[in-house]
């Protein structure tokens, strides 16, 4: 990991809405700065318990080093997520949910089972991160802080994308029909409490500055889809994120920028 992105914090008088002003795109990158923290505690927490596993000695250092350089970052979102906690965000209750499922998943789940979703969570992860490296959108970032916290993570996310995909092989997983069933099943999750976030705090905003409800919901609605087009190539993301699903795929195959 950089150390740079560990130096960062938000700029002193940030606008409420700092990505062009615009409500949704704000709260959509927010809403990735606090679920950050959460999923990489899970990742952390199974890539232990995979290095446990039989056959996973080899990974042993990957596998360390992954879990520091994803503490890094969960040290890095940590900080610039205290901004909402002064705009009167209450960050623990805006959070019980995801940790209440991370909490039950990491019960539930067996070390490769939990090391499987960890693979399609870093799958995501790395989807993800190329889409926002490519990103026109980030030109409306008025605060370079965000943008190099978002981009750092995004490029640590692309060079670390193998670590848990191998720990898991090596634990003897990884195959079709586990990738297949698992992916659609992590993303229809990772989609459902993003927008659970991005909901919670469009509904703080509204609290903070009441406005007609229907006026409201209009340019929620539009701001929503242009904000969408805006941050990623359909195609691209689709493409990538299919990938994962495809007989002999190891993650080394997604481009690296
Ligand atoms: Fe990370
Ligand atoms: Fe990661």
């Amino acid at each position: 990991m950089s150390d740079s992105i560990a130096s960062l914090s938000p700029p002193p008088g940030l606008a409420r809405h700092w990505c062009g002003g615009d409500a949704f795109e704000t709260r959509f990158l927010e809403a990735m700065s606090l679920l950050a923290p959460e999923v990489e505690r899970f990742l952390i927490a199974t890539v232990r318990a995979g290095l446990a596993c039989p056959g996973t000695a080899p990974m042993a250092a990957a596998g360390l080093a992954f879990v520091r350089e994803e503490a890094g970052h969960s040290a890095a979102h940590h900080v610039f997520n205290r901004q909402l906690a002064a705009q009167g965000v209450d960050l623990d209750a805006t959070l019980a949910g995801v940790r209440r499922l991370s909490q039950r998943m990491q019960r539930w789940l067996s070390p490769r089972m939990g090391l499987a979703v960890s693979a399609a969570f870093e799958h995501l992860s790395a989807v993800v991160s190329l889409a926002y490296l490519r990103s026109a959108g980030r030109t409306r970032i008025q605060a370079p802080e965000f943008d190099r916290l978002f981009a750092e993570h995004a490029r640590d996310e692309i060079g670390h994308r193998a670590v848990v995909f191998d720990l898991l092989q090596a634990a003897g997983g990884g195959g079709w029909l586990t990738r297949a069933l698992v992916l659609p099943a992590v993303s229809l999750v990772a989609l459902l409490q993003a927008a659970r976030l991005v909901a919670a705090l469009l509904a703080h905003d509204r609290a903070q500055a009441p406005q007609p409800r229907s006026r409201w919901r209009w340019r929620s609605a539009g701001a929503s889809l242009l904000g969408m087009a805006r941050w990623s190539s359909l195609p691209a993301l689709l493409q990538h994120w299919w990938m994962y699903l495809l007989p002999g795929f190891h993650p080394r195959a997604l481009p690296d920028r």
